[in-house]
C-alpha cells in the first residue's frame, strides 16, 4: 500500500484542530466519539475495548477535561474520580501551581542539552534528600515506575556484587523485564519466563519466611542483594502489613547485610498520610522508589534515591544507568511544584486525617451488607473495598460507573476495588461517592431477589 503523506498531513491537522478546541458539538462531537472506538479497535488494541467495557460498558464516555477531582467526558458527562490514574492525582487534577511551574519552563526552555548543567535536576535531586526520610541522598530520575524499580535493582546488585533479590508474592513492581521479575501475578510474568534470574518470592508480611529465605541464599551461595518491597500492597489488595513487619524486613536486612528497596511507586507523596509509606514506622530504607504521583499529574516523572554508601557504586560511571527523557526539565519543574504544593497545602495531612475518615464511612457501608461485602480498608487516601467474589466487586464498579464514581480494580480482578481519589477530593464528592457504594450494594439485593424469583 503506498502512503499519501498529503492525506497523512491533512489528518494530523484536522486532530490539532480538535485539540485547539474548548468544545465539540453536534456530529463533530458524535463523529469524533466513534471515530475514537474506532481507531482503538483498529489501530491500538481492541482488547483494552473489551476491557475497558467491563467497567463502563459505555463507549461514548470519551474524555475530554478533568479539573480538580472530576473527568469529564465529550458529552459534559461528570465522573468522580477515584481511580486517580491508579495513584497519580495527589495533588489533584491539573494544580494551577504544577501547572505554572510547567508551563514557565517551557515558555523558556522545554528539553535538556545533556550536555549543559540542567539545574532544575540539581534543584530536584536536593530537594528529595532532604524530603525522604534517614540518609537518602542520591537520585536517578525517569520517567516512570517501572524504570525506577529497574535503577533500584540494578544499584543493588552493584553495591552488593550479589545478584539475588527477593520480593513478596501479591507484589507489582511494573511490566518491564527486570522489576517484572519481582512482581508477583502470574498472568503478566509467564508468558515471559524465565525472566531475571535469582528473584524469589516469598508471602508478603511474614518475617519468619523472609527470613528462611535470606538463610537459604546465603546456604545456596545465592546470597541476596537486596529486599524489594511495597510498604503497602497496592495492586495485591491494598494489604497493610503488621506493624512490626517493616521495622523487621529492616532488621533483617541489617542483620544479613542486604539492603532493603522501598517500591513508594503508589504509596509515596502522601497518598497514606505520611510523605512517604515508610513513614509510618519510621523505617529508612536503603533504596526508595516513587513515580505516579511525583509530577504531580501534569508531567510523568520517576525517581530512585539512594543513601551514599550504595549509591557510591554508581559514581565512577553515571552511564551505567541512564534514559533520555529522565529528569527532563518539564518533569523536574512538575516533581518540584508537587512537592511544594504537598506541603503548602497540608495534602500528607488531609490524606491522613480526611482519608481515614473516609475509609471508615466506606468500611460502615461494607459492614452494611456482609452478604455482598467484607470490609473497607487502607490508610489515608489509598483505600481497597474487598467483596466476598469478583463477580459482585465488577457489579458494584459498573453501578458506580453508572453513577458517575470511576474505581479501580487490583491485578486485574474486581474482588477488591480500590478508591484512589485524589487528596483534594470535596467533601461533597466523597458524600456521593459513599452513596453511590451504597446504592450499588443494595442494587445486588435487588438482583439476587429478582433471580430468585425468576
Ligand atoms: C508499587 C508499584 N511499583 C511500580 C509500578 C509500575 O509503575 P509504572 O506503571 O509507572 O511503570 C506500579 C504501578 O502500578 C506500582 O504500583
Amino acid at each position: 500500500m503506498t502512503r499519501d503523506f498529503n492525506a497523512i498531513m491533512e489528518d494530523s491537522q484536522r486532530v490539532l484542530d480538535i485539540i485547539a478546541k474548548d468544545k465539540l458539538e453536534g456530529k463533530e462531537m458524535e463523529d469524533y466519539v466513534a471515530e475514537t472506538t474506532e481507531n482503538f479497535a483498529e489501530y491500538f488494541n481492541p482488547g483494552f475495548l473489551e476491557y475497558r467495557k467491563s467497567a463502563s460498558t459505555n463507549f461514548t464516555a470519551v474524555e475530554w477535561r478533568d479539573n480538580g477531582d472530576v473527568f469529564e467526558d465529550l458529552h459534559g458527562n461528570e465522573y468522580i474520580d477515584c481511580l486517580g490514574g491508579y495513584g497519580i492525582y495527589n495533588v489533584g487534577h491539573k494544580h494551577p501551581k504544577v501547572v505554572e511551574a510547567v508551563t514557565n519552563q517551557l515558555k523558556r526552555q522545554a528539553l535538556h542539552s545533556q550536555e549543559l548543567l540542567d539545574p532544575l535536576r540539581g534543584n530536584l535531586a536536593k530537594l528529595l534528600a532532604k524530603v525522604t526520610p534517614g540518609d537518602l541522598k542520591y537520585s536517578f530520575f525517569c520517567n516512570s515506575g517501572t524504570e525506577a524499580v529497574e535503577c533500584a535493582l540494578k544499584v543493588a546488585m552493584l553495591a552488593t556484587g550479589k545478584h539475588t533479590i527477593i520480593a513478596t508474592t501479591g507484589a507489582f513492581h511494573g511490566k518491564s523485564l527486570g522489576s517484572l521479575s519481582c512482581t508477583s501475578k502470574f498472568v503478566f510474568r509467564k508468558p515471559f519466563l524465565p525472566l531475571l534470574q535469582g528473584v524469589k518470592h516469598v508471602p508478603y508480611n511474614d518475617l519468619d519466611c523472609m527470613e528462611k529465605m535470606i538463610q537459604s541464599c546465603q546456604f545456596t551461595g545465592e546470597d541476596a542483594a537486596a529486599i524489594i518491597v511495597e510498604p503497602i500492597q497496592g495492586e495485591g489488595g491494598v494489604l497493610v502489613p503488621d506493624d512490626d513487619y517493616l521495622p523487621g524486613l529492616r532488621k533483617l536486612c541489617d542483620k544479613y547485610d542486604v539492603l532493603l528497596i522501598a517500591d513508594e511507586v503508589q504509596t509515596g507523596m502522601g497518598r497514606t498520610g505520611k510523605f512517604w509509606c515508610c513513614d509510618h514506622w519510621d523505617v529508612t530504607p536503603d533504596l526508595l522508589c516513587t513515580a505516579k504521583a511525583f509530577g504531580g499529574a501534569v508531567m510523568p516523572a520517576g525517581a530512585c534515591v539512594g543513601t551514599e554508601k550504595v549509591w557510591k557504586a554508581m559514581m565512577p560511571n553515571p552511564f551505567l544507568h541512564t534514559t533520555t527523557f529522565g529528569g527532563n526539565p518539564l518533569a523536574c519543574a512538575a516533581a518540584i511544584a508537587t512537592i511544594n504544593v504537598l506541603l503548602e497545602d497540608k495534602l500528607v495531612e488531609r490524606a491522613a486525617t480526611v482519608g481515614e475518615d473516609f475509609i471508615k464511612r466506606l468500611d460502615g457501608v461494607a459492614k452494611k451488607y456482609p452478604q455482598h461485602a467484607v470490609e473497607a480498608r487502607g490508610k489515608g487516601f489509598l483505600i481497597a473495598m474487598e467483596f466476598v467474589d469478583g463477580e459482585k466487586g465488577y457489579m458494584v464498579a459498573k453501578s458506580l460507573f453508572s453513577q458517575g464514581v470511576i474505581v479501580a480494580g487490583t491485578l486485574i480482578n474486581a474482588k477488591t476495588i480500590r478508591v484512589e481519589p485524589p487528596t483534594t477530593i470535596s467533601q461533597e464528592h466523597m458524600d456521593a461517592v459513599v452513596a453511590a457504594f451504597d446504592k450499588a450494594l443494595a442494587s445486588l439485593d435487588v438482583a439476587e431477589a429478582a433471580a430468585t424469583n425468576a
